[in-house]
């Protein structure tokens, strides 16, 4: 929100992102995927009247569309007025509709909506799995610890100018990524032309879908692939030896925002693990609440499921630093 609109949001029950949610809800509802995949395998039914039986999804995506119209919309006219009247903060729907005399704001609008749509749920799939595996491994969040009051001090929060020197929070954040990939099986692809790949015929027109979670659990490369393990990406010396990230796809169409991906996860792992111990959570007695790290929803984007884990602040230091950084 502020990054495309110049908006901050301030509560948890905000208006732009309450209808961000409730798009981005219809777009992963089961009657618009089902829908869409019957209407592309029988394209006659795109004409079928909407009161007919079976035609529920089509009811669904017609009242879906008026709340993707409104997430379009709704916080675009927010930076236009802001504009109009000479105040609001920098974003990209300002610089675009500053860029030239005469801008497409329907380009613009889509732009901004798609950027939201792609960034939001899956960096906080990320930012949740991250949670889950600290909570869990507390032994990782120690040495992330140690290699930062190390390098960074506990005066100051991680700035990206430390990343390179924090290889260990580097493999941590590597292995987020490939242990619980945001989007397990990336975005369906179609092949523009009839295509032969290692001797399977792939005609054109074919759906092509890229499993990044069967290639992120391959033991070949990932030996033990359930287990959460940052070494894995560490040479003998502590230094980073393996450069992939699957999480954001590959080729032509490769995340366009994995930059401010990986900007915001990193940056939210090394910001945290500077100030927060992680745990599981206790119950009445005092035993400790396991999360199940398999719980996950399964939509395009796989969220963990709620769970409790304990997270507290690491010392004096650290609550200051909390209460002093926005
Ligand atoms: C942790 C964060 C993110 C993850 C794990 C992620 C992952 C992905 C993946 C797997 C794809 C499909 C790639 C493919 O088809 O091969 C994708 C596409 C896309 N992502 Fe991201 N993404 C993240 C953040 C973002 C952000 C921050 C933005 C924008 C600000 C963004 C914008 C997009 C867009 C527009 C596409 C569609 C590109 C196309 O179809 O050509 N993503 N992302």
């Amino acid at each position: 929100m502020s990054t495309m609109y110049g908006y901050e949001v301030r509560q948890a029950d905000d208006v732009y992102v309450d209808l961000a949610e409730k798009a981005l809800g219809a777009l992963e509802n089961d009657a618009m995927t089902q829908g869409t995949i019957v209407m592309t395998i029988l394209p006659f039914l795109c004409h079928i009247p909407t009161w007919m039986p079976g035609a529920g999804f089509k009811r669904f995506a017609l009242e879906s569309a008026e709340t993707l119209q409104r997430m379009r919309e709704d916080p675009f006219q927010f930076v236009k007025k802001n504009l109009e009247n000479g105040f609001g903060n920098p974003c990209m729907v300002s610089d675009l509709l500053k860029s030239s005399d005469d801008p497409d704001e329907e380009v613009i609008k889509n732009v901004a909506g798609v950027a939201y749509a792609a960034a939001a749920d899956t960096a906080t799939s990320s930012l949740l799995s991250f949670t889950a595996a600290m909570a869990l491994h507390p032994a990782v969040v120690k040495k992330c610890q140690v290699e930062i009051d190390l390098i960074v001090g506990n005066q100051r929060l991680p700035i990206f100018e430390d990343r390179q020197s924090l290889p260990y929070v580097e493999a941590v954040y590597r292995e987020v990524m490939r242990w619980r990939p945001a989007i397990p099986l990336s975005l369906p692809h179609a092949v523009i032309d009839d295509d032969v790949y290692e001797g399977y015929f792939i005609p054109k027109g074919a759906t092509v879908v890229a499993n990044i979670w069967a290639m992120t659990r391959d033991p070949t490369r990932y030996p033990d692939p359930e287990l959460f393990k940052p070494e894995r990406f560490l040479d003998a010396e502590g230094n980073i030896c393996d450069d992939t990230i699957l999480a954001y796809g590959f080729g032509r169409r490769i995340c366009p925002g994995r930059y401010m991906g990986d900007a915001t996860v990193w940056a939210f792992i090394a910001r945290s693990l500077a100030v927060f111990d992680f745990a599981l959570a206790k119950d009445a007695s005092g035993n400790p609440i396991p999360i199940d790290v398999d719980d996950y929803t399964d939509n395009l984007i796989s969220l963990p499921k709620p769970f409790k884990c304990s997270i507290t602040p690491r010392s004096e230091a650290a609550i200051h630093l909390i209460s002093s950084s926005e």
